[in-house]
């Protein structure tokens, strides 16, 4: 039962990446950092077991795995638990390179934080001292507001959208169901 429940922050983040996909380049990269947990010391157990999670996830001999990842390492109280998805049209390559660069962003930008999240054109980078793995999540958000056009009928519009997203989710559990049966 492990991959359903995996499914919620999943979808969520797959509708996260469809919305900034008319913005420019630079105005890809969004992050948030949540200092509730609080900060890390340098040199600490804890910044050392985010290390190894960041070199994990540049690194090409971890499985791949779809461009999904759930990583932990360490012991309570220095336990980093990391989840990191790439777009599902990219490829490895691109993956980790997109992985790399929204690293080095989190760095720059919550650099003492234990809990941040990253979003990227191509892939998405969270961490937290905390098991966050298939928990449905509704925040840290970045609602990305296409500069075009409105909708000239807004309720249309929303009940055309609800319904391709329902599709959509339905299409993602059925994804899911079958790669439990094939590769399980
Ligand atoms: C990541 O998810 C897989 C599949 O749900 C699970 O088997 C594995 O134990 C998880 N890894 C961690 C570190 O929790
Ligand atoms: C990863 O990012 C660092 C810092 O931005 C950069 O120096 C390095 O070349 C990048 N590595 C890869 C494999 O892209
Ligand atoms: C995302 O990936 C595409 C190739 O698939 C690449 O052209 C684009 O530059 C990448 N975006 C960023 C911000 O690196
Ligand atoms: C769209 O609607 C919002 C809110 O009514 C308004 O502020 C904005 O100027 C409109 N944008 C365009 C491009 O018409
Ligand atoms: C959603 O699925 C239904 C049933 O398969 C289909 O008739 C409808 O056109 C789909 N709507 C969208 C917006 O994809």
């Amino acid at each position: 039962m492990e991959c359903p429940r995996l499914l919620p922050s999943t979808h969520l983040a797959l509708l996260i990446f469809l919305i900034p996909l008319t913005l420019a380049a630079d105005l890809f990269f969004d992050f948030r950092c949540i200092s509730q947990p609080g900060n890390y010391t340098p040199n600490s157990p804890y910044q050392a077991n985010l290390n190894s999670i960041f070199s994990q996830l540049i690194s090409p001999n971890t499985d791949f795995n779809y461009g999904f990842y759930n990583l932990s390492a360490g012991e309570n109280p220095d336990q980093v638990y990391s989840t990191a998805l790439c777009r599902g049209d990219r490829t490895q390559d691109v993956c980790m390179s997109c992985l790399n660069e929204t690293i080095a962003r989190l760095k720059q930008n919550c650099p003492m934080n234990k809990e941040a999240i990253g979003w990227h054109e191509n892939c998405t980078v969270r961490y937290a001292n905390r098991n966050m793995f298939g928990e449905m999540e509704y925040t840290p958000q970045s609602p990305k507001p296409s500069t075009g056009e409105n909708a000239s009928n807004p309720d249309q519009f929303n009940q055309a959208l609800d319904q391709l997203l329902s599709n959509l989710s339905a299409t993602v559990v059925t994804f899911a169901s079958l790669q439990l049966v094939t590769y399980n």
